[in-house]
């Protein structure tokens, strides 16, 4: 990491929200470099312009294959040499171009506990299920979607009535908490993967860390 703390990148494709609330987290250990998304007019890259953090934009039409656009992200990427890349809501998945240059070194944050319900329309498939509990899964990123290693989970209990969109505010709410958690820890060092495993604190993290929502609301 440099001296001025741990340069971080965040790749997205929408609203941004994970992206704002990582940009008011970030202190003299971390900070955000840059933000690239597949999309272009996406909020997210407003967001990042009236923060005055630098911003690109790699549209997959513009290239004739995934393998081209992914070499053509990491490039992107590179000009700001991060140490860490964050996934937050960017909706492709990542090929060997982007994944092996980041390894160990690429996070995502999903809307469900992992392992379950990984994939889009969490809320809905929760609700449907009548499961009791929900939440958002903080994970180090792995060529599998949605699979690899968890480092932490926010937990919720679903209220009966509640509503897909309700939920989702609940879930945003954990994200906006476990995501900037997630990144201290491996900014100060206490993070990392080894062997497919997340270590937290020299320990290998069997579960992932819970927080409940009434601790972090
Ligand atoms: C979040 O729910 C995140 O878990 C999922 O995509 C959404 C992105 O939201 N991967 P935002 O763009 O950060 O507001």
């Amino acid at each position: 990491m440099k001296d001025r703390g741990c340069r971080i990148a965040v790749l997205g494709s929408g609203r941004g929200s994970n992206f704002e609330a990582l940009a008011t987290a970030a202190n003299a250990d971390w900070r955000i470099v840059a933000v690239g998304s597949d999309r272009r007019d996406v909020p997210l890259l407003a967001k990042a312009t009236r923060r005055g953090i630098p911003s690109f934009c790699r549209e997959p039409a513009a290239y004739p294959d995934r393998e081209a656009h992914d070499a053509a992200l990491a490039a992107a990427l590179k000009a700001y040499a991060p140490d860490l890349v964050l996934l937050a809501g960017y909706l492709r998945l990542l090929g060997p171009a982007m994944l092996e240059p980041w390894a160990g070194r690429l996070l995502n944050i999903h809307p469900s506990l992992l392992p379950a319900w990984p994939g889009l329309h969490t809320h809905e498939r929760v609700l449907a299920a009548g499961d009791r509990e929900h939440g958002a899964t903080v994970h180090f990123v792995t060529p599998e979607l949605d699979c690899g290693p968890r480092i932490i989970q926010g937990r919720l209990t679903v209220h009966p009535g509640e509503n897909a969109s309700i939920l989702a505010a609940r879930v945003l709410a954990l994200e906006h908490y476990i995501y900037p958690t997630a990144v201290g820890w491996y900014a100060g060092n206490r993070l990392k993967l080894e062997q497919d495993r997340a270590i937290l604190d020299g320990r290998p993290l069997i579960d992932p860390v819970v927080i409940e929502e009434t601790a972090c609301v």
